[in-house]
């Protein structure tokens, strides 16, 4: 299993280009199996979940092809295969975003249930309730959810009860070419879904209210080929100004985009970092010691659960105390145990972690348990005196693409270790 060697105490500093967001690609991929001709996609982050979903499309008949511009493009007309395998499945659970095309496009679907998760038991129970509101008929059996609708589905008012942003992304690509108007309600404003409408629009799709709680699809005959073009990481955006400011450095981040940060930065701010924004550039800086900050984690435009572990690393380190609150996953709190072992001071009391800031971080061996819990012990080890080693680091791999490099440039030392046992199994997936 490859870790990460992190020898601390340097302060980061310079300049560092976003990639494409992979919560934005996986969705966007999975919609070419709506789409009657070839979509070319721009931005796509070199990630193992990106590589899971392109495993996915090939395995249903997809055409997947990489340019030497690094541009990927998808033909799914010669899909014959309305099926996730519960092998692809099980490693990530983004893979059930191919249900509502696919039941679209075939009239029928056999998914894998995603199972468990290291974050919490995030079922997609409200997935499927939408698309049996569209008309489709949906059995679990062995593991599969099986869904058939061989008339075709059919628009619908959906109120989600609570937000969802993959089960927003499902239902929106299940109604692009369904018959008639559906309705989403309390539906994701992530910028996510915000992406996936602006790719299918200029395809032919016809989708008004994205960016809010209510978004209308009108079914439309056919989607033609065209382009898509994946939005800036958001958390990984975030994730390097925070180790500029963890490490007491100064770190600006292009091809960025600040508004869908404003909720963090503004965290930021409330802790007395110096964040500067300029056309598509973000960097961030403090003059002193961050304070303690609250926070707590929303749906967007709130503060996006995906940074709650890295903000928490910050934390470790401010003057004086916070308070996360954890609201989306019950079980967000996989790094805290993992934070102490560096030194940090944090008390867990049901959803809520008070963190009371520490003088310094000192390195340990520690374990990756999740993505963002990763993310969250690279910040912690990039500050800590000594050198940390963080093992199980596939799982940051699933979502930061080229993370010593992009650290290397910032000045971090890092270094990635190899093992053979590299082991991949079911447990946490975004
Ligand atoms: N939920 C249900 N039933 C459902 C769907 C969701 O109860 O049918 C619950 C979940 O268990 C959770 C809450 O609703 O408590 C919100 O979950 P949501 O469906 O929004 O999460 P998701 O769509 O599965 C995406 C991201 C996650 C991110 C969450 C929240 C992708 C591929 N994944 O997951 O990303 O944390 O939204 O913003 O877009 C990550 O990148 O590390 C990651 C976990």
């Amino acid at each position: 299993m490859d870790r990460l060697i992190i020898h601390g105490g340097r302060p980061l500093r310079g300049s560092v280009e976003a990639s494409g967001a992979k919560n934005a690609a996986l969705p966007l991929l999975a919609a070419s199996i709506l789409v009657d001709g070839q979509v070319s996609y721009h931005r796509v982050p070199h990630l193992r979940d990106i590589a899971t979903m392109m495993s996915l499309l090939v395995y249903q008949g997809a055409k997947v092809a990489v340019d030497d511009h690094n541009r990927l493009h998808i033909d799914s007309r010669p899909a014959n295969q309305p099926e996730a395998p519960y092998d692809l499945v099980k490693t990530m659970r983004a893979s059930a975003l191919v249900l509502g095309p696919l039941l679209s496009r075939f009239g029928k679907a056999r998914v894998s249930l995603p199972g468990g998760c290291a974050i919490g038991a995030r079922p997609i129970d409200m997935h499927l309730k939408g698309l049996e509101a569209m008309g489709a008929a949906i059995t679990v059996e062995n593991g599969y959810v099986n869904a058939s609708a061989p008339y075709g589905l059919t628009g619908s008012r959906i109120c989600f009860d609570r937000v969802t942003v993959t089960g927003t992304e499902n239902l929106m690509m299940a109604a692009v070419l369904a018959h008639g108007e559906t309705v989403l309600e309390n539906a994701s404003q992530e910028p996510e879904v915000v992406n996936l409408a602006e790719m299918l629009r200029p395809l032919g799709a016809d989708i008004a209210g994205d960016g809010t709680s209510t978004i209308t699809i009108r079914g439309v005959d056919a989607l033609h080929g065209g382009t898509a073009e994946v939005i800036p990481d958001r958390i990984e955006t975030a994730t390097y100004l925070a180790a500029g400011l963890i490490t007491g450095g100064d770190v600006m981040v292009t091809d960025t985009d600040d508004r869908m940060l404003e909720a963090f930065l503004s965290h930021l701010r409330e802790a007395g970092a110096t964040v500067e924004v300029h056309a598509g550039t973000i960097r961030c800086y403090a003059k002193q010691p961050l304070k303690g900050t609250d926070v707590r984690t929303m749906p967007h435009p709130g503060f996006p659960t995906d940074l709650q572990a890295q903000f928490m690393a910050l934390m470790t380190l401010a003057q004086g105390s916070s308070t996360i609150r954890e609201t989306i996953f019950e079980n967000r709190f996989m790094h805290v145990q993992e934070l102490v072992r560096l030194g940090a001071n944090i008390q867990l009391n049901g959803n809520t972690a008070l963190v009371r800031g520490v003088e310094y971080l000192s390195a340990a061996p520690v374990m990756a348990t999740d993505l963002r819990a990763s993310a969250s012990l690279v910040l912690a080890a990039l500050a800590a005196e000594g050198s940390t080693e963080i093992s199980r680091i596939y799982h940051i791999d699933r979502g930061y693409e080229r993370i010593e490099e992009k650290l290397g440039k910032l000045g971090a030392e890092v270094e990635r270790r190899s093992g053979s046992n590299h082991m991949l199994t079911g447990g946490d997936f975004g």
